[in-house]
């Protein structure tokens, strides 16, 4: 029997997505302009974007030589738990990339960062800097935070395993044996998993804080003459709605409300089969396009190692 040790801390939420691009400049502004959200920060090369939520910000652009993830940053409570964090990454023989510490960039915070087993960048982080929450279920039709990330994974198995054993995330529901969506906290999932030829980013979710907001988001997008890729719709697992788009770097972006709130005790995973009533509740968004799973289908990502030390 392996040793058994518990998992490394108790995630509280998904805080931001950091994504390499090659339109930096040019997804900063769509980010902004269109798709509402509002940047914070701003020097040569990358953009930080926050929400109407406290999230000091959700989005971090940086200008790449090819489309990657830059890193999935995760929330704990205290500095002390960032401490533990690196205690326990040690019992189960995990090496950390950033020791635990003030971690000297934008939003600044206590944190540690770590890969996985597909050399994702992952970092957990604790009292970030505030910001002053911009009226997050107000009139405008712009997001309040993140909702999820899907990450395709050349082995879902091992992937899973690691998220669960190692980080604590929950498998909310299995779409077959191709999508594992996880969650940390009452929200359905924060990270989903897409089995796929390779690891890449498959797209970005941004949660609007209701249906009419969402379709008025939706909207706007049309007004500067961009229609969905993909939907509108509702998903079975989760039971969001969804909308995905593409960004000027080619990277999915969607708009998603409503996500189901799981009761942590009462939750039992189910296993839903990929067929149209299942995957488009509404049946107003049909299956899939080429051109969508073409965009979240990506490009390899080579991993951190690939720009982190260089
Ligand atoms: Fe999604």
């Amino acid at each position: 029997m392996p040793e058994h040790h518990p998992p490394i801390a108790r995630l509280r939420s998904l805080r931001s997505v950091a994504l390499r691009t090659t339109h930096c400049a040019e997804s900063a502004e769509f980010y902004h302009e269109v798709w509402g959200l509002r940047p914070v920060e701003q020097e040569h090369g990358a953009t930080w974007l926050r929400g109407t939520g406290p999230e000091h910000h959700v989005l971090q652009l940086q200008q790449a030589a090819q489309n990657a993830l830059g890193k999935i940053v995760f929330s704990v409570a205290t500095p002390a738990e960032v401490d533990e964090a690196a205690r326990r990454l040690d019992a189960h023989g995990i090496a950390l990339v950033t020791e635990p510490g003030k971690l000297d960039q934008v939003g600044g915070g206590y944190g540690l960062r770590f890969g996985d087993p597909e050399g994702r960048l992952v970092e957990l982080t604790a009292d970030v800097e505030a910001v002053v929450p911009d009226d997050p279920d107000g009139h405008p039709a712009v997001p309040r935070k993140l909702a999820h990330v899907v990450l395709n994974t050349a082995d879902i198995d091992t992937v899973c395993e690691f998220y669960t054993r190692v980080l604590g995330m929950r498998v909310s529901d299995w779409s077959e044996h191709q999508m594992a969506f996880l969650r940390c906290n009452s929200d359905h999932h924060v990270i989903a998993f897409n089995q796929a030829p390779f690891p890449s980013v498959n797209h970005v979710a941004y949660e609007m804080p209701s249906i009419d907001h969402f379709m008025r988001g939706i909207g706007r997008l049309r007004h500067h003459g961009i229609t969905p890729l993909w939907g509108p719709g509702r998903h079975g697992p989760g039971n969001n709605t969804f909308s995905y788009f593409a960004d000027p770097g080619g990277l999915v972006c969607e708009y998603t409300s409503e996500v189901e709130q799981v009761v942590e005790d009462a939750w039992l995973c189910r296993v839903w089969r990929r067929t149209p009533e299942l995957s488009d509740l509404w049946g107003t968004a049909g299956p899939p396009s080429k051109d969508v799973r073409t965009h979240m289908a990506g490009v390899p990502d080579p991993g951190y190692t690939a720009w982190w030390y260089g």
